[in-house]
C-alpha cells in the first residue's frame, strides 16, 4: 500500500563524474516495479543531474532549502529555485543540520513549509543522540520533534509528509540500529501519528536512515513499519545503492 522510497543523500560528497555514473547505471537498471528512487546531490550537481537521470528512474531530492522564496540570503537556496530544476523532495532537519547549523524546530518547520509551498515533498528527519538513548529517551525525543512539525501542520499537509527516522549514533557510524530497534521506534512514531488521523498513520512513508548498506537493507526494509532507505555513505556507491534499491521490492 505505501510505495518504497530509497533516498541517497549525498551529503556534501559526490563529483559531476559520479553524477553520470549513476545515470549511465541506473538508465540500463531493472527496479522493483514500485519503488521510487532519489539522489539529493549538493546544489551545484543539481544541473547535471537532471539531465543525466533523465532516462532512468532516479528522481531528485535536495538536502535543504531556504524558507524564504528569494531575497537578501547569501549562499542560500529557495524552493522556487529547486522547483526549476525539477527537484521532487527536500530534506528538511536532518540531524548534520541540527547539530552543526543549529537548526531549530521552528526553523525545520518553516523549511517543510516552504518545500509544500512549492510542491517539494518534505523528508522531515528526526532521530536521538547516544546519550538520549542511554538514558532511555528516544521515542520522547523523536516523538518530540516529529510532534513539533505535525501538530502546525494541516490535515492535508501532514498527508504530504514522509518521515525518516535516523539515530544519530547510527550515522555514519557502521553502527546500524538492529532491524527490530528501528522497528521499535517506527511504531511508535506510527502509533503516534494515528493520535491524528487513523488514515494519515496508515499512508505515510517511514523511512530508515543509519548506516544502511547493501547487506543489511533488506532485513531492515521488511520490517512492518519501515517503507525505505535513507542512504549516506552507501548512496556514494552505484552498485551499493542499486542493490539496496533491489533489495526494495
Ligand atoms: O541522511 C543519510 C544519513 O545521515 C545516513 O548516513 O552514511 O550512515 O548511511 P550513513
Amino acid at each position: 500500500m505505501r510505495t518504497p522510497l530509497i533516498a541517497g543523500n549525498w551529503k556534501m560528497n559526490g563529483s559531476t563524474e559520479l553524477v553520470e555514473a549513476f545515470g549511465q547505471a541506473f538508465s540500463s537498471a531493472v527496479l522493483p516495479n514500485s519503488l521510487e528512487a532519489a539522489i539529493f546531490p549538493p546544489y551545484p550537481y543539481l544541473g547535471a543531474a537532471r539531465a543525466a537521470f533523465a532516462e532512468s528512474p532516479l528522481a531528485l531530492g535536495a538536502q535543504t532549502l531556504n524558507p524564504h522564496p528569494a531575497g537578501a540570503h547569501t549562499g542560500e537556496v529557495s524552493g522556487p529555485m529547486l522547483r526549476e530544476f525539477g527537484v521532487q523532495y527536500a530534506l528538511v532537519g536532518h540531524s548534520e543540520r541540527r547539530q552543526l547549523y543549529r537548526e531549530s524546530d521552528e526553523q525545520v518547520h518553516e523549511r517543510l513549509l516552504a518545500a509544500l509551498e512549492v510542491d517539494i515533498v518534505p523528508v522531515l528527519c528526526v532521530g536521538e543522540s547516544l546519550a538520549e538513548r542511554d538514558a532511555g529517551h528516544t521515542l520522547q525525543v523523536v516523538l518530540h520533534q516529529v510532534g513539533y512539525v505535525m501538530s502546525r501542520l494541516e490535515p492535508a499537509q501532514r498527508e504530504r509528509v514522509i518521515i525518516a527516522y535516523e539515530p544519530v549514533w547510527a550515522i555514519g557510524t557502521g553502527r546500524t540500529a538492529t532491524p527490530e530497534q528501528a522497528q521499535e521506534v517506527m511504531a511508535g512514531i506510527r502509533a503516534y501519528l494515528a493520535e491524528f488521523d487513523r488514515g494519515l498513520a496508515d499512508g505515510l512513508r517511514l523511512l530508515y536512515g543509519g548506516s544502511m548498506n547493501a547487506g543489511n537493507a533488506a532485513e531492515l526494509l521488511a520490517q512492518p513499519d519501515i517503507d525505505g532507505g535513507l542512504v549516506g555513505g552507501a548512496s556514494l556507491k552505484v552498485d551499493d545503492f542499486l542493490a539496496i534499491c533491489q533489495s526494495a521490492g
